[in-house]
Formats: structure tokens, sequence, C-alpha cells
């Protein structure tokens, strides 16, 4: 049984339908990568497992149970954890208080403050620096932390690359590599094509709100995803 199971699902900001029918798959532990142009419907997919967006019942079933359209509170109780385009970082809080916040819903399990630190040193030393002083990277890093807090089993990532430079993006996933598989699934949303590729097992491409493309991410060819991408 897959750990997220997608069928059929629709999701409309009023008269706008933004995703169409979509069916999509994680497995437990698997990492998949979605892609797509501006405005394909990435981020409403992800808000719309995360509860941000509402959702039919039976259109997303989480560990073989139907979650659609139950609060985002609830969802992070059950595993689902978000980390949204643009951070979302309490700018009044320091680092700490910041990561401290994932933890509210009190999942059981391996994380805490001493296991982000050693996943992103860089947060140890700013630990009370308050989370808005940090640059982009870090604050990136404190919204991943943030969510590992919750010890989600599934973490779904909205553009962590958006803003940074080429170093510091090589730094996030080079931190995130390691955390694949084990316990945890990953849905990553992802603009580099090659970055998606090379760390994701499969991948998704969206086109106007409909999976145009979906494979391993070994056997997608670039043919295939440039096609996926503009529908040409
Ligand atoms: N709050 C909203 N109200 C109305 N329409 C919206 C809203 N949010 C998104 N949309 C529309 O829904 C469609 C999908 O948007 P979404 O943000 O999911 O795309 P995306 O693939 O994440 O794009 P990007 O790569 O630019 O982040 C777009 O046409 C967008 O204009
Ligand atoms: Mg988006």
């Amino acid at each position: 049984m897959s750990l997220v199971d997608i069928r059929g699902l629709s999701a409309c900001y009023g008269d706008f339908q933004a995703l169409f029918d979509m069916t999509c798959e994680v497995g437990e532990g698997e990492t998949i990568a979605i892609i797509g142009a501006n405005g394909a419907g990435k981020s409403t997919f992800l808000k719309a497992i995360a509860g941000v967006v509402p959702a039919p019942s039976e259109a997303i079933l989480f560990d073989g149970k139907p979650i659609g359209g139950l609060r985002s509170m609830e969802l992070v109780a059950r595993g689902i954890a978000l980390v949204p385009e643009g951070r979302c970082l309490f700018a009044s809080l320091s680092v700490e208080e910041n990561l401290l916040m994932g933890a509210y819903a009190k999942r059981p399990g391996e994380w805490s403050l001493a296991k982000v630190y050693g996943v992103f040193p860089r947060l140890r030393e700013r630990r009370h620096q308050s989370a808005t002083t940090l640059s982009g990277g870090e604050q990136q890093m404190v919204a991943i932390g943030r969510a590992l807090m919750s010890n989600p089993r599934l973490l779904m990532c909205d553009e962590i690359s958006l803003g940074l430079a080429p170093s510091v993006i090589a730094n996030i996933y080079q931190a995130l590599g390691p955390l694949k598989g084990r316990h945890m699934a990953m849905l990553i949303v992802e603009q580099d094509i090659h970055q998606a590729v090379s760390f994701s097992d499969r991948l998704y491409c969206f086109q106007e709100g409909r999976v145009s493309l979906t494979g391993q991410s070994t056997a997608v060819t670039h043919a295939q995803i440039s096609s996926a991408y503009f529908g040409a």
C-alpha cells in the first residue's frame, strides 16, 4: 500500500480550476520530484495534500485513510509537513523558537533540536538570532528544520532553491540526501530539472493542472521532459 494515494484530485480557487483529475502515488520512504512550468499547479497540489487548499475527502488517501479536506493541524499530527514557498517563518521569534514551533503536534519520533542542528550545523551557531536576520539559505534551513521537528512521514518542500545561490542549494540538498528513504517520504517541488532528476526516485511533470509525465527519474529522457513541460 502506498503512503499517499491520490485519485481524481481536482482543486479550484473560486471559479478557477487549478487541478484536474490528478493521480499520484508516493510509496513509503520514496522521494518524488514535481516539476512543471509556472502556474502548472505544483504549489496547489502540495497545498491540497497539506490541507491549505480544499480537496474532496476520498481524493487523497494517506496511509489508506481519506484525508482530503482535513485541517492542516490534523494533517501535521498525522505526519504530513509542508515547507511552504517563501518559508513563512515567525519573524519575531529566534531560530530555536521557530524550530520548536514545529514540534507542537508532539508526534513521537526521532527528531529533536540536537538532530536538526546535526543536519544544519549553521543553525546551532545562530540559534538565538531572530529568524528574519538570517540569510535566505539559513532561513530555508530553519523552515526545513521546523518541518522535521514534527516527525513527518511525508515531508513536502515547495521550491527550496528559489532565490538561493547554487552553493547554498547544493548545501541544502546535501543535508537532505541522508534523510531519504528511512522512515520519511519526500515530495519536492523543484524548478531546477537537473536537481529534481538527480535527487528523486521518481518524478511527475505537471502541465496546466494535469500530470503530463511520470516515471523513474533515471529513465525519463530530456525530450520527454521537454515535451511534458511545454506541451510541445
Ligand atoms: N489563491 C489563488 N487564487 C486564485 N488563483 C490561484 C491562487 N493560487 C494559485 N492560483 C492559480 O492556480 C494556478 C496554479 O497555481 P500554482 O501556484 O499551484 O502553480 P505553480 O505550479 O506552483 O507555479 P509556480 O511555479 O509559479 O510556483 C495558477 O494559474 C494560479 O494563477
Ligand atoms: Mg508554486
